[in-house]
C-alpha cells in the first residue's frame, strides 16, 4: 500500500505510543505505521526526510472510524455491545456470579430502553463500516449518576472493543464528549473511574483530568472504589460518580 506522504504531515496529525505500531490520522483515516518509523522520525526530523523515507515501511490501514448516535432502534446492538466490553474489562478482577447479574441488570431490555428515552442521556457508537466497536453514554442534569450539577456533564461510559484499544477509537469517543460538554456551555466534565483500572485512568489524565474524590460502586455484592475525575472548562462552581 502507497502512503499518500506529501500532505500527511501538513495537514494530519502523529500520535506516538511507542508501541509496536504508531497511528497516523490521515484524512479521517487511522492508519497504523510500523513503530520502527518513530526512530526514523526522532533521529531525522525534517519533513522532507521523513517524507521519503515513509515509503520504506509498511502500514496497515484501518477503515474510518465513524460516530454516531444511538437510537432505540439500536437497542439490540447497544446491549452486545455493551455486555461484551464490560465483561472484557472487568471479568478478570470480579466473580463471574457477580459479573453475571451485573450484565443482566445493567444492560436489560428494559434499562436500556429507560435510558434511550432520557433526554437528559445520550449515546453514541463509534463503528468501522458500520460494525459497532465501541460506545459513550454521556448523562446532564438530573440523569447524571451523583453529582446533578446543570454546570456539569457526566461520562458515565466510554467502552472500546479490546482489540481497538491503543487505535483511536477510545479518543474519537471521547473528542464527541467533549465537543457536546462545550457546545452546552458547562463548567466541567466529570466521571467515576474503578480504582484498578490504570489503563482508563492514564487515559483521562492525559486527557487533562484530575482526581477530586473517591466513591463506591457496587459490582454484584462487591463493593469497589472508583475514582472520581474532573476536567474544568471554565473556573466557576465547583463541586463533586458511575462506570
Ligand atoms: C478506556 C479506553 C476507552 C481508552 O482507550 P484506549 O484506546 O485504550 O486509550 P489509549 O491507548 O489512547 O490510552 C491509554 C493509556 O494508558 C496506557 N496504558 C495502556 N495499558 C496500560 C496499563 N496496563 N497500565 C497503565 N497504563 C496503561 C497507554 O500507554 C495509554 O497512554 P499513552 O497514550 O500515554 O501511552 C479503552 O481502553 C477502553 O475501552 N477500556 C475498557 C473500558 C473502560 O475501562 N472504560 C472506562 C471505564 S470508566
Amino acid at each position: 500500500m502507497t502512503v499518500p506522504h506529501r500532505d500527511f504531515l501538513r495537514s494530519d496529525t502523529l500520535t506516538f505510543n511507542f508501541r509496536s505500531f504508531i497511528s497516523v490520522q490521515f484524512r479521517g483515516t487511522v492508519i497504523q505505521v510500523l513503530q520502527d518509523l518513530v526512530k526514523d522520525l526522532t533521529d531525522n526530523f525534517g519533513r522532507m526526510t521523513v517524507t521519503l523515507r515513509l515509503t520504506k515501511y509498511k502500514v496497515r490501514t484501518m477503515s474510518k472510524i465513524v460516530i454516531r448516535k444511538v437510537t432505540i432502534k439500536d437497542l439490540d446492538e447497544l446491549q452486545k455491545i455493551g455486555r461484551q466490553t464490560f465483561y472484557e474489562t472487568f471479568a478478570s478482577g470480579n466473580t463471574e456470579e457477580n459479573m453475571s447479574k451485573y450484565l443482566e441488570e445493567a444492560f436489560s431490555v428494559a434499562r436500556l430502553t429507560t435510558e434511550l428515552s432520557d433526554k437528559n442521556a445520550e449515546f453514541y457508537f463509534a463503528t468501522i463500516d458500520e460494525n459497532v466497536i465501541g460506545y459513550l453514554k454521556i448523562n446532564f442534569g438530573q440523569s447524571q449518576t451523583e453529582l446533578k450539577d446543570d454546570k456539569a456533564v457526566e461520562i458515565e461510559r466510554i467502552y472500546v472493543l479490546k482489540e481497538y484499544h491503543g487505535k483511536n477509537v477510545g479518543q474519537l469517543l471521547y473528542d464527541k464528549a467533549l465537543a457536546i460538554a462545550r457546545q452546552k456551555n458547562v463548567d466541567y466534565v466529570w466521571l467515576g473511574v474503578w480504582e484498578q483500572n490504570p489503563r482508563a485512568i492514564n487515559f483521562y489524565k492525559k486527557n487533562g483530568f484530575v482526581e477530586f474524590d473517591k466513591h463506591i460502586f457496587k459490582l454484584g455484592d462487591d463493593e469497589q472504589t472508583d475514582i472520581m475525575m474532573k476536567l474544568t472548562l471554565k473556573q466557576t462552581s465547583d463541586k463533586n460518580g458511575s462506570r
